[in-house]
């Protein structure tokens, strides 16, 4: 079973933008518990390459960060190795820089869609080029980018970032409508304007926006807490205990649905500001499934894969649609999540937006095949836990894309 105390490494999107948005304040930036994963350090790594230096030791993050104008011209091609994040975001910027700049990344990177950023920047004046809308990304300085108004026309809090931060070093004012609520750290982080309008969300940014100083506590990651509250809601006996973690409403999803399937799970909400945060105590407990409601599937676009697992052995009809863009993830997660669900023993149907099944299956085990992506290969290492023969993970180390320490944790806490 499942027992113990445990506290996790920092929010990963957290973590990129605390990197990001500090380089473009004069001056240091200071951060806690800031995650060293294969990502964010792609992102740190992207920053010195134009001058902006940090230090770093035992998740203690200070960032020298200088004016934006000030940014050195990289001497090589910016490398954002699997990180989605990281090419979204540092795109905005470089879109509005007055030097030129390369972006690439790895293999699984130069196969996740670019246009959906270069489309919106390209609008503001941004000459980009591309190879078919795919990374890797020539940036070619333009005087000055112009604001724009633009409906986010996916869910994407990455494309929302990014167009944010070109408007931050535009002429004018940019203004984003988003009908579906995506992860607000951005507007969060940097105090940004937000209102309703005609019943969307309107962020507002603009180059005379004042950068704060952000820095700060960076709460445990919610998504990686997913792992850990899987295992303890299904394995009987379980009793844990997560703390310091982000408790954001708009990561939370997955703890608004494990409710109406009957969790047993306790928040309590230390602060709110800069970003919440607070406890989880997790204990084992049946499940009934449900059919997902699709408002919410921004929320919990992270944690599908851990919820598959989840719903294969809670009780009834398990059906979640209109989450097409996990197709765009760093694998095609709809399949990825319905091919190795058959691969261990578990019947699921596939959709173009979604996938069910009817719980709960018997695990039998089988070969699990990640293509690379950290959330499969956590996911179905948690199957793994309760599974009749072995699971086998082709790739267990990609973990550390988002979670170097993941099955020294797990090890931590199986008793
Ligand atoms: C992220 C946004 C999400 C999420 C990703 C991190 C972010 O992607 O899947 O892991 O930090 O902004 P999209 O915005 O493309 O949905």
């Amino acid at each position: 079973m499942i027992s113990g105390k445990i506290k996790l490494p920092g929010d990963k999107s957290i973590s990129h933008r605390a990197a990001l948005f500090s380089a473009l304040r004069a001056g240091s930036s200071e951060f806690t518990n800031f995650n060293s994963n294969d990502d964010c350090t792609a992102t740190l790594s992207c920053l010195s390459e134009m001058g902006i230096d940090h230090d770093i030791s035992n998740g203690k993050l200070k960032v020298y960060g200088r004016d934006f104008w000030d940014w050195k011209p990289a001497n090589k091609s910016l490398f954002a190795g699997n990180s989605g994040t990281t090419a979204r975001l540092i795109s905005g910027l470089l879109a509005a820089q007055k030097f030129a700049t390369s972006l690439t990344g790895d293999e699984s990177l130069t196969l996740r869609p670019m246009k959906r950023v270069i489309d919106p920047l390209t609008k503001m004046g941004a000459l980009i080029n591309s190879s078919n809308g795919y990374l890797p990304l020539h940036f070619t300085p333009v005087k000055k980018l112009n604001g724009i108004s633009y409906n986010l026309p996916m869910a994407s809090a990455q494309v929302k970032s990014a167009i944010l931060l070109a408007g931050l070093f535009s002429d004018g004012t940019t203004e984003i409508f988003e009908s579906a609520q995506t992860r607000d750290h951005t507007e969060r982080m940097l105090n940004l304007e937000i209102t309703e309008d005609k019943g969307l969300r309107k962020i507002k940014s603009s180059g005379d926006h004042f950068i704060p100083d952000i820095s700060m506590h960076i709460p445990g990651d919610f998504s990686s807490a997913a792992f850990f509250i899987a295992a303890a809601l299904l394995i009987k006996g379980s009793s844990l205990l997560i703390s310091d973690v982000s408790l954001n409403p708009t990561r939370t999803g997955l703890l608004t649905i494990l409710e109406e399937m009957g969790a047993d799970i306790q928040a309590e909400l230390k602060h709110e500001i800069p970003e919440p945060i607070g406890d989880l105590e997790i204990k084992f407990n049946t499940l009934q499934n449900i059919k997902i409601n699709d408002e919410i599937v921004p929320n919990i676009i992270d944690e599908i894969p851990i919820l598959a697992i989840i719903a294969s052995q809670s009780e009834g009809k398990f059906e979640i649609r209109n989450a097409k863009e996990l197709r765009f993830k760093e694998s095609d997660r709809i399949k990825t999540i319905v091919n190795n669900l058959e691969n261990i023993g578990v019947n699921a149907t596939e959709f173009d937006d979604g996938f069910s099944l009817n719980g709960p299956q018997k695990i039998k085990g089988g070969l699990v095949t990640t293509h690379g992506d950290h959330r499969i290969a956590m996911a179905f290492s948690i199957a793994g836990l309760f599974s009749e023969k072995e699971v086998h993970v082709d790739k267990p180390e990609c973990a550390s894309v988002s979670f170097p320490g993941f099955y020294k944790t797990l090890k931590s806490i199986i008793i």
